[in-house]
């Protein structure tokens, strides 16, 4: 499962988008708990970038992404908002400028930063981005230069997002479905490594997501036309979970205040999908915006620059987007299930 795309690594020219950071209208009622963080710092890959990928080869800045929200291409692996995007407006503040502009807009660092970077996972996923040790170290490098102080760290929440290129990696590989468990108790090790190593940053709070059920992304779906989730790769997924799961309860015992949560992206993934078809009798599994050749891409142009994809009428009423990432109508149904177990862990 290839998270990333597509890469071609031409020569990076960045320009500048004039509107990268998403702009919501924060309601007045939003309850602001004395112990409420003002800050999010974001790690991970594209299920939670909103746009450190480079232009250069990245799909998420390319057209249809973006097509809801902005508009057009903004890095984001969606054609809208993302999880990072509803997490932020959860907590009343803007969502977290990404890393990459952070010297353009050194007066937007004050609500965190966002360090994914999509096709990444906790070990190098052969996409040349940073993995995630190295996103933990560019925070590190800014709390050595100042930028965050250990006050502004303690008002800080930490959203990680591991959402299966190591995976994609490890079967791309050759590994082999024997030896898939130890692997996933590796990849697990890693992230608690990680998570600790946010934590002893200073950074109050480290939510983690779970491994969502990745036998029911399209990109495994399509074998059955978009019929049925692979349950042996969702059961690979729940084992990651319930490893997952020990990890975090064995950091918060070494902690005083239960720093480590867990937020069930696994089962929200699941209770969307559950039935299994959106109120026009399609499938949810199947996704909105699919290739029209098997070595094509969502975002794929020919060499006379036609598509090489078909995008949905509705992408607001289909959960994924392409052959792994989900709509931000999808998000907004995964975040809407999260909402009342962030309301707890707010509390
Ligand atoms: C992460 O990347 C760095 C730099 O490429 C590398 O030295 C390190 O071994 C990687 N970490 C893991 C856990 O693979
Ligand atoms: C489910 O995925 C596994 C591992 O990728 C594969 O070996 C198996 O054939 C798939 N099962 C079905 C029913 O497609
Ligand atoms: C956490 O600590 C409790 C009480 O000391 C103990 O019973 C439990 O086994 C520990 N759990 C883990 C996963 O380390």
């Amino acid at each position: 499962m290839e998270l990333h795309g597509l890469l071609s690594y031409t020569f990076f020219l960045f320009l500048i988008a004039g509107n990268f950071t998403p702009e919501f209208t924060i309601s007045k009622s939003i309850h602001r708990h004395i112990n409420r963080p003002t800050k999010l710092f974001v790690f991970g890959d594209s299920y939670v970038d909103t746009g450190n990928n480079p232009k250069s080869f990245a799909s998420s800045w390319k057209p249809p992404y973006g097509l809801t929200f902005p508009g057009k291409p903004a890095g984001r692996y969606s054609d809208g908002r993302v999880f990072t995007d509803y997490l932020a407006r959860f907590m009343g503040i803007r969502s977290p400028l990404p890393y990459k502009f952070r010297k353009y807009a050194p007066n937007k660092l004050r609500g965190g930063l966002n360090f994914a970077f999509g096709g990444t996972g906790v070990f190098d996923t052969g996409n040349l981005q940073p993995n995630l040790t190295t996103q933990i170290g560019f925070l590190q490098g800014l709390i050595k230069d100042g930028v965050y102080t250990k006050r502004d760290l303690k008002s800080s929440l930490a959203l990680v997002a591991v959402s299966g290129n190591d995976y994609g990696t490890y079967t791309s590989t050759g590994g082999s479905e024997q030896g898939l468990p130890s692997f996933i108790s590796k990849v697990v090790n890693q992230m608690a490594i990680d998570l600790k190593l946010i934590h002893d940053t200073g950074v109050r709070r480290v939510l983690v997501t779970t491994l969502q059920p990745i036998g029911c992304l399209p990109t495994v779906t399509v074998t059955s036309s978009y019929q049925q989730c692979n349950e042996s790769q969702n059961s690979a997924a729940s084992f990651h979970n319930q490893l997952l799961q020990r990890a975090v309860m064995t950091l918060n015992n070494n902690t005083k205040d239960s720093s480590f949560l867990i937020l069930d992206i696994f089962s929200a993934f699941n209770t969307a999908l559950k039935s299994k078809r959106d109120f026009t009798g399609n499938s949810k599994l199947k996704p909105c915006c699919i290739a029209t050749s098997s070595d094509a891409n969502c975002g794929s142009l020919d060499e006379n620059g036609k598509a090489l994809y078909t995008v949905c009428k509705k992408p607001a009423s289909t959960f994924f987007w392409d052959t792994v990432h989900p709509t931000q109508a999808g998000w907004r149904a995964v975040y809407l299930t999260l909402r009342s177990s962030l309301n707890r862990i707010f509390l």
